[in-house]
C-alpha cells in the first residue's frame, strides 16, 4: 500500500555558513529517509526552510552591519547552494519571511486564542537601559539556573536543553550593550501549555516506545511540570501579533518557526499547481510525519508543536474538530561533537559546509556523516576518522570492489556485461543475500536506523568481496571464459542491487554507477534553485523535481548482453595529509 509521508526537517536560522552540524543532525537524515520511501513509490513531501526571525538573526545583522533582510538573503542563498551540491532533496525549501508563513501563521494565532488557549499577561523582563529596549532571548545570556552552564540564553540552555526565561539566568549580560540589565514590565500572550497536559500524556502513551529513548524520556519528565510559556516578544522584526494594540511586538520566533512544517507544506502544494494536496500530508490519519531535529530542538517539537497543532484543529478545514496530523515519530540526533569538544564558531572549532565541499566529493562527504551519525549519542568528528573511513570503508569495501568487476568485465567482455549462461549454487547463494538486502535495509531506514542501514548495505558489498575470493574469474579467464563470465556477472548484478540499496546514502555516485552498468535514466530527480514570486516581494528556494525519476526498491535483472558505459572509479583515496592540513586549517579559522 502506497504510504503518505512527511518529512519535516528542523529549520536553521540564516545566520551564519550552513556547518556539519546541520548535515549530521538533520539534513542527511530527512533526506536519506525520503529517497528511500521516494524509492519505494511512497508519497513523500519533505520541507524545511530558512528560520528567519527573532534574535539570532538580528545578532547576526548587528554584527554584520546588515539588515535583517539582507542577512537572510545572503545566508540563506548559501544553504540553498549547499544543499542542491550535497543533494538534500527538498520538495520545498523555503523560508519564513514569506507572506504565506506569515499569514497562516497569524491565523493558527487567532485560532488558539479564540480557544481560549492563548492569555495575556504582565510580565517581568529584561530591560537594556542603554540601549532602550527590552532583551528577549539571545539578546542576554547568563548562568542556566539549573545545570549552571555559564552561557545560558535568554531562552534556552544549550548544555541542558531545559527551557529558560530570561529572568531566570543567574548574573544576565546584555548582549547589545554587555551592561546589567534591569527589570521591567510588559504584556505578552502566553500560550497555556498546562491545558495540554492530559492530551500530551495520552500522545506520548500510544505507540511511543519505539521513539528513541533520549528524546521520549526528555518530552515524558517535561510534561510533568509544564507551564505557560509567552509566545510574544518585544522585538519588530517577525511576524507582528495580528492584534490592534500590539504594535511593535511579533510572535515568538520559535512559536512560528514550527509552524513552517506547515505552511511550507501549503506553499509547495501551490507551488505546484494542487493547491489542496496539503491536506492529504496534514488531514489524513493514515500520513505519518516525521521530525528530523538535533537534540537542542528537542523541547519545541515534542511540546510546543503538538500544542499548536492539537489546538488549531480544524484550521482551513470545514470540521472545526478535524485533527491536525501529530508528529508520527521524532527522530532526533545528538551532538556531534568536533575536535573534542563542542562545536563553537568563537573557538574556530567548526566544520563548514562550503568549505566542505571545495575539497572533497558530496558522497565522501554524505558517507562519512552517516558513519559517524550521533543516533543514539553524542558522536565525534575527527579528521583522523574522516580519512580513514573513507580509505578503508567507503574505497576498500564498495569502491574498490565496483572498479575491479567494472574494469575486468570492460576488458574481457568488450565492455558488455557477460553472459552467465547457467548460476551455480555460490551465485545463487550471493545474490539471495544480496536480494534479501532491500528487506534488510529497508527495515532499518524505516525504523530510522540510519548508520545501521548503511552499515548493512556495506556488509552485503563486502559479502560480494568474500565471494569474488574464491570464485573463478580473473585466474580462469583464458583457460575457462565460460566460468569467469558466471562469476563476473554474479558480481555485476550484486552490484546492480547494492547501488539501489546504497542510493538513498550516496545518491551522486550510485547515479553515475547506474550508467556505467548501462542503463539510462534518472535514479532520483533533479534539484533546483527558484525564484517564486509572492504578492510584493520574490523569494528564493530549492525545489525537488522527481518527475524524472525511475529508482525502485526492487531487486532489477540485470540483462546479459547490454552494452555498459567506460568506468571510472567512483571515489577517491584520501592521501592521509589531509589530516595534517585540515588540523592547520581548522587552526587558522577556517
Ligand atoms: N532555528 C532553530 C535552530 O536552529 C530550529 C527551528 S526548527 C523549527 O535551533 F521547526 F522551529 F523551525
Ligand atoms: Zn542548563
Amino acid at each position: 500500500m502506497t504510504q503518505t509521508i512527511h518529512v519535516s526537517i528542523a529549520w536553521p536560522y540564516p545566520n551564519g555558513d550552513p556547518h556539519a552540524g546541520h548535515l549530521v543532525g538533520c539534513l542527511l537524515p530527512g533526506d536519506i529517509f525520503a529517497r528511500y520511501h521516494r524509492l519505494k513509490g511512497n508519497r513523500v513531501v519533505m520541507v524545511s526552510g530558512s528560520d528567519t526571525h527573532g534574535t539570532p538573526i538580528l545578532v547576526t545583522a548587528m554584527n554584520e552591519g546588515l539588515t535583517p533582510r539582507q542577512a537572510i538573503e545572503k545566508y540563506h542563498r548559501r544553504f540553498l547552494e549547499v544543499q542542491q551540491q550535497l543533494g538534500i532533496s527538498f520538495d520545498l525549501y523555503t523560508h519564513t519571511d514569506t507572506e504565506n508563513h506569515h499569514k497562516i501563521a497569524q491565523d493558527f494565532f487567532l485560532k488558539l486564542l479564540e480557544r481560549g488557549m492563548l492569555y495575556p499577561d504582565k510580565q517581568q523582563l529584561l530591560y537594556d537601559e542603554e540601549a532602550a529596549r527590552f532583551l528577549p532571548d539571545r539578546f542576554v545570556e547568563g548562568e542556566c539556573p539549573i545545570c549552571h552552564h555559564p552561557k545560558a540564553r535568554g531562552d534556552q540552555c544549550d548544555n541542558c536543553q531545559h527551557l529558560l526565561d530570561a529572568i531566570q539566568l543567574i548574573n544576565p549580560i546584555s548582549k547589545l550593550t554587555g551592561s546589567t540589565p534591569v527589570v521591567r514590565e510588559t504584556e505578552h500572550y502566553f500560550l497555556d501549555l498546562p491545558k495540554f497536559q492530559d492530551r500530551l500524556r495520552e500522545y506520548y502513551q500510544s505507540g511511543k516506545d519505539d521513539w528513541r529513548p533520549h528524546v521520549i524520556n526528555f518530552a515524558r519528565k517535561m510534561v510533568d511540570d509544564i507551564k505557560s510559556r509567552p509566545i510574544t516578544r518585544d522585538i519588530d522584526w517577525g511576524v507582528p501579533v495580528p492584534l490592534d494594540g500590539w504594535e511593535g511586538k511579533c510572535l515568538y520566533v520559535w512559536f512560528e518557526a514550527v509552524m513552517g512544517y506547515f505552511t511550507a507544506t501549503i506553499e509547495w502544494a501551490r507551488n505546484t499547481g494542487q493547491p489542496e494536496a496539503w491536506r492529504d500530508w496534514w488531514y489524513n490519519p493514515d500520513a505519518k510525519v516525521y521530525n528530523f531535529l538535533g537534540k537542542d530542538n528537542i523541547p519545541f517539537h515534542t511540546i510546543i508543536w503538538q500544542a499548536e497543532l492539537m489546538g488549531a484543529s480544524g484550521i482551513y478545514a470545514d470540521d472545526p474538530d478535524l485533527p491536525l496530523n501529530l508528529p508520527y515519530d521524532v527522530p532526533a540526533n545528538e551532538y556531534m561533537n568536533i575536535l573534542g569538544s563542542k562545536f563553537s564558531k568563537s573557538e574556530h572549532r567548526a566544520i563548514w559546509l562550503p568549505d566542505l565541499l571545495e575539497r572533497y566529493d558530496p558522497d565522501s562527504i554524505r558517507y562519512y556523516f552517516i558513519a559517524v551519525m550521533p543516533e543514539t549519542r553524542d558522536s565525534e568528528f575527527t579528521w583522523e576518522d574522516f580519512v580513514a573511513r573513507n580509505n578503508n570503508e567507503l574505497v576498500a569495501w564498495w569502491g574498490n570492489l565496483v572498479n575491479r568487476v567494472l574494469q575486468f568485465a570492460n576488458k574481457y567482455w568488450d565492455g558488455s556485461v557477460p553472459d552467465p549462461v547457467e548460476l551455480r549454487p555460490a551465485d545463487e547463494e550471493l545474490l539471495a543475500r544480496v536480494e534479501a538486502g532491500f528487506q534488510s535495509v529497508g527495515d532499518l531506514l524505516e525504523a530510522v536506523k540510519l548508520r545501521g542501514a548503511l552499515g548493512e548495505a556495506l556488509n552485503l558489498a563486502r559479502e560480494v568481496n568474500v565471494y569474488l575470493d574464491s570464485a573463478p574469474w580473473f585466474g580462469v579467464v583464458k583457460a575457462d571464459k565460460q566460468a569467469a563470465a558466471t562469476t563476473v556477472y554474479t558480481a555485476l548484478q550484486a552490484i546492480d542491487h547494492l547501488a539501489t540499496l546504497l542510493s538513498p546514502f550516496l545518491p551522486f555516485t550510485t547515479q553515475k554507477l547506474y550508467e556505467t552498468l548501462g542503463y539510462d535514466g534518472q535514479l532520483f530527480g533533479d534539484l533546483n534553485i527558484v525564484t517564486y514570486q509572492e504578492e510584493t516581494r520574490p523569494h528564493e528556494a530549492l525545489v525537488y523535481d522527481g518527475t524524472q525519476a525511475i529508482g525502485r526498491w526492487e531487486p532489477r535483472r540485470l540483462p546479459p548482453g547490454q552494452k555498459m558505459r567506460q568506468p571510472a572509479p567512483l571515489y577517491k583515496k584520501l592521501d592521509e595529509k589531509v589530516i595534517e592540513e585540515e588540523l592547520a586549517r581548522t587552526a587558522a579559522g577556517g
